[in-house]
């Protein structure tokens, strides 16, 4: 990490060196509007890339959705059904940002048709979905990528360097976490998140993919788990139209039935020999967006949560002072981070990661090379996904399989 700092922005290519990458999104609520955004903020950072986009269709249900689309994003056109999205000629790259139960067949015909898929995470609401949607991609011979944002943290690429450097000695155990308020309050509405016909599985389908992402990207496979799930608030207050999981209801609205998990939890063992934990819960008072990790080694060990993005504690015993932790903050020495804001701790956000991901898998499209994290990545965790689920059956430890299909 000891490069030069690389500060906002880059000299920009020649023009004529840029490969057109035209756009469509599919899902126009949260995050088909962040991948929109950031890939409209791209040229503003990245002046060195090798491609332009152009945001040509977005597919939404929602005609306001539609509308702010072309009116303040600058689409060349909207629809309703997705299909135009998928079929257009002018577009090369579809983004998917829709409920998880139609990732699948979105991903599926996109990919028929020819064009390279961004899907946000899970990629399908079960397991089995994923491993079709990886196997559809694979089959059409197109670019895949996976909306795991957070592996893009720059103080998380930090903490796979040390850990990849042996800095911290041999790992010996992990703690992961996703913590939510999101579904904290009675109150909060039946969104989409809440249905298992909408969303398949719950919060492990929702949080602790990212949790477990993050994981195997920092420590390799999981060979086993033991975990248990629970669903703790069992009736909620109907949503409006485009009511989001962050949105509440009134005493006394007309309710429904959750059908999905708010919590689980798992114990597990690394291919490497270490121990791990997780825990994930969309339901917890208390922590609000608590996406951290733990990791502790025979020489160090660190921290990461995203309440505190910009900051990672770090330990080495290798240090003259065995005081405890200190704090690295987040800043320019750090890949990227100085594209958004220069010098040390000065902090970048949620977004900021949004638009280093989908950069990146521009840069791999317009390069024609595989991308990570890709479909291949979400079957990785889904393998996970489906031993923890087996597990809370079962009440036993499962292997992890791997789902992947030839
Ligand atoms: N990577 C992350 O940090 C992160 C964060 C939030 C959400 N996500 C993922 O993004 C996806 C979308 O989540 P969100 O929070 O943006 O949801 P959202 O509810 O905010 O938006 C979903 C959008 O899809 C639209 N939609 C529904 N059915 C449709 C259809 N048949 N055709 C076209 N559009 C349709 C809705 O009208 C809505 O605008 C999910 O898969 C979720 O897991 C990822």
């Amino acid at each position: 990490m000891g490069a030069t700092p690389e500060t906002l922005g880059a000299p920009a290519a020649p023009r004529g060196a840029r490969r057109r990458i035209g756009v469509g999104v599919i899902g126009f609520g949260w995050l088909g509007q962040a991948h929109s955004r950031s890939l409209l903020r791209i040229p503003t950072l990245f002046g060195e890339r090798g491609f332009d986009t152009e945001l040509v269709v977005c597919g939404d249900t929602l005609p306001e959705r539609r509308e702010q689309a072309v009116g303040s994003f600058g689409f060349a056109r909207a629809a309703a059904d997705w299909r135009a999205v998928v079929e257009a000629p002018d577009v090369d790259v579809v983004f998917i940002a829709a409920p998880n139960m139609l990732h699948l067949e979105l991903v599926a015909a996109a990919a028929a048709a020819g064009k390279h898929v961004f899907c946000e995470k899970p990629v399908g609401g079960t397991p089995e979905q994923t491993v079709r949607a990886e196997k559809a991609a694979r089959a059409a011979g197109v670019i895949s990528g996976v909306g795991y944002n957070y592996r893009w943290a720059p103080l998380v690429q930090y903490a796979r360097q040390l850990i990849a450097d042996g800095r911290l000695g041999e790992i010996t155990n992990y703690r992961g976490r996703f913590f939510s308020m999101y579904g904290s309050d009675p109150l909060g509405v039946l969104s989409w998140r809440f249905l298992v016909d909408q969303a398949g599985h719950g919060v492990t389908t929702d949080l602790m993919s990212h949790s477990v992402d993050l994981a195997l990207m920092l420590m390799g496979p999981i060979t086993r788990v033991v975990g248990t799930t629970e669903t703790f608030i069992r009736e909620r207050p109907l949503p409006g139209a485009a009511g989001s999981h962050y949105g509440r209801g009134r005493p006394g609205d007309p309710t429904g039935t959750v059908t999905n998990e708010d919590y689980a939890g798992m114990l597990c063992e690394f291919a490497s020999g270490a121990r791990g934990t997780f825990e994930a819960s969309r339901s917890i008072v208390g922590p609000e967006s608590q996406n951290a990790f733990e990791v502790y080694g025979t020489k160090g060990a660190l921290g990461w949560n995203l309440e505190q993005l910009n900051e990672l504690q770090l330990y080495l015993v290798e240090d003259e002072l065995h005081t405890g932790y200190r704090t690295v903050y987040g800043g320019d020495r750090f890949p990227y981070h100085g594209r958004f804001v220069p010098g040390s701790a000065n902090g970048i956000g949620f977004e900021d990661l949004v638009v280093i991901e989908d950069y990146e898998f521009c840069r791999s499209v317009a390069e024609g090379r595989d991308h990570r994290p890709g479909f291949g990545d979400a079957v990785e965790w889904v393998s996970v996904q489906a031993a923890l689920l087996r597990s809370a059956e079962s009440g036993r430890w499962e292997d992890v399989v791997s789902l992947r299909e030839e």
